[in-house]
Order: structure tokens, then sequence, then C-alpha cells
């Protein structure tokens, strides 16, 4: 019998965010606008949108800007209702509006694997989806659709991956794959995080979507801290990947679409270049803008 579709949602916010210091001392990175929104929104509604509405947030010191975020402000809603402004109404009630989401405190900032196991009495023994909250998916190029019809045919877990730079591979956790009869999904039969100098068996990063067999928990559980000091997620995995039990098939859905790591400050910057270019309300102003500061004013202050 087909299961239930997936409603749960994980989104680990709890990082310490320290390449964007100090400006993540006093709130978390995922609270760093791209253009008008916070990061974390984009990852929100991403998991709306395929269904995923009971999502719980994993987060860390600072989690007080993040629950107010999805709050409702009834002082700025009355204000903006007096002057008759409904266009950002409906924008700052958008956000409170979404969905109603579960908080739990990771206490320490013991890796993504860590957090992932302090969702555990939340999600029970159920799969669950795994979105990191710094990590975003251009709603144009869906995968955690695909990624959720892939785990309930094939069972196991599903990690997404895409292909990268050879000399980037080291940035990220990096897949050892075998094809399937399909071109967008790999068996993943061992993991690395961060390889170093020749240590990487291929091009398959990780990035920051899974859909996991809640078999994981029992395996982080045993999981000893790895690169960093941290309890990886990339770590666990690996083990699930080499193991024989009923739960134990990994597999990698290859993404070839947009994604934007708003963690990386060049990344972030790229991030919003991309989008307020393409923006209906600020794109033509500020494309007219950027190509006159590269091809004039750049050089000229050089
Ligand atoms: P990162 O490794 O990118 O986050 O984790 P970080 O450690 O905060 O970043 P830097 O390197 O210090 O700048 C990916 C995601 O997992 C969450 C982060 O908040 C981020 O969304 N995370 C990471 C946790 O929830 N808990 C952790 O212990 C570590």
């Amino acid at each position: 019998m087909r299961s239930p579709r997936l409603t749960k949602a994980v989104i680990p916010v709890g990082g310490l965010g320290t390449r964007f210091l100090p400006a993540t001392k006093a709130i978390p990175k995922e609270m760093l606008p791209v253009i008008d929104k916070p990061a974390i929104q984009y990852v929100v509604e991403e998991s709306v949108t395929v269904g995923l509405t009971d999502i719980l947030m994993v987060t860390g010191r600072n989690k007080r800007s993040l629950e107010d975020h999805f709050d409702r402000n009834l002082e700025i809603e009355e204000t903006l209702a007096r002057r008759g402004d409904e266009a950002q109404l409906l924008r700052v009630r958008e956000s409170s509006d979404l969905v109603s989401l579960h908080y739990v405190r990771q206490g320490a900032a013991k890796g993504v694997g860590h957090a992932v196991l302090c969702a555990q009495p939340h999600v029970g023994n159920e799969p669950f989806a795994v979105l990191l909250g710094d990590d975003l998916i251009d709603p144009r190029d869906p995968l955690l659709d695909r990624m959720i019809a892939v785990q309930e045919r094939c069972g196991g877990s599903v990690v997404a991956l895409m292909e990268v730079d050879p000399r980037d591979i080291h940035l990220y956790g990096c897949a050892a794959v075998v094809p399937t009869d399909e071109a967008d999904v790999v068996r993943i039969t061992g993991l690395v995080e961060k390889p170093g100098p020749g240590e990487a068996p291929s091009t398959c990063a990780v990035i920051g979507r899974f859909v996991l067999h809640p078999g994981i928990f029992d395996v982080i559980r045993g999981t000893r801290p790895g690169r960093g000091g941290e309890i990886q997620l990339t770590d666990a995995l690996d083990s699930l990947s080499r193991s024989r039990t009923a739960h134990a098939p990994v597999h990698g859905v290859l993404f070839s679409g947009r994604r934007y790591d708003t963690g990386d400050r060049a990344d972030y910057l790229r991030t919003i270049v991309r989008l307020a270019c393409e923006r209906g309300d600020l794109g033509p102003d500020f494309r007219a803008w950027l190509a006159a500061f590269v091809s004039h004013d750049f050089h000229e202050t050089r």
C-alpha cells in the first residue's frame, strides 16, 4: 500500500553563522534579508508549496526574531491599514498567514546531524523532509516534489545532489554514486563531508534538501563528531548508505536548477543581484544602474 504523502518538514536554523559575523551576533543568518524578505521565508514558502505544512524549526540562541517574523505584528498592521496601504498590509500578513510553525531548541550548535536529532520527538516514526534554512531553491526549478516522489517509490532516504566544479567539491559533502534507470536519480554508496585532496569520490555535491527515513535518528545517535567537531548529517547518511537494513537505501536526485547559498557572503550578494534584476518592480531600474556601474563607474573608481 502507498504510504500517505509526507507532511512534516524540519528546518535547522540553529547554526552560529560565523561567516556573517558581526551581522549574525544578535540575529540568525536565516533572518538576513534577500531583498525584502528574510531568507528563511523563501524556505518556508517552498515547504508549503509542496504540501509540507507541519514545519518544525530547530533554533539556537536568538530565535526571538524568527518567531516574531512568522507571528502577526498588530502595530504595523494597524498603521498600514490606517494609511490605506493594502499592498504592504498583504505582504506583512503573508509571513504570518503562511503556516503554523513549531519550534524546538538545539541547545548548542553541535552540527546539522545533531539539529536533525532534536526533531525526533516531533517527527516520530515517519519519513520527513529537511530543508537547510540558508539554502534557497528557485521556485521555478522545483526539487522537493521530485525527491518526495523518489522516496515514496524507493523507500529509505533521498539526498539532493548538484554537480559542481571539481575545484569546489571540498566545500561540500560529496557522494559516491551509481546510476539508476532514471537520468536524474542515482544510488548513493557512500558520502564524505568536505573531502580533502584526492578524497572526493565524485563531483556530486550534497545541497540543502533531504527526505529522510526515521531510521536516521538511531544512526545519528551513534555518529561521532566528524569534521569541525560537529555531528554531521552527511556522516550519518554515509553509514546508512553502507548498511543493509530495511531502511538503508539512500538515493540522490540530481538537481540542475537555480540554487542560492545565502550562508556564504559572496553567494549571498550574487543572490540579491540576480533576484533584484528579475523583479518586476525593481528590475528595470536596477539592471540599468548595474550595467552602467559595471561598464563605467566601477572602472572609473578603481
Ligand atoms: P552551516 O554549516 O551552513 O551553518 O549549516 P553555520 O554553522 O551557522 O555557518 P557558519 O559556517 O558558522 O557561517 C547549514 C544549516 O544548518 C543549520 C544552520 O543554521 C544552517 O541553516 N545548523 C548548523 C543548525 O541548525 N545547527 C547546527 O549545529 C549547525
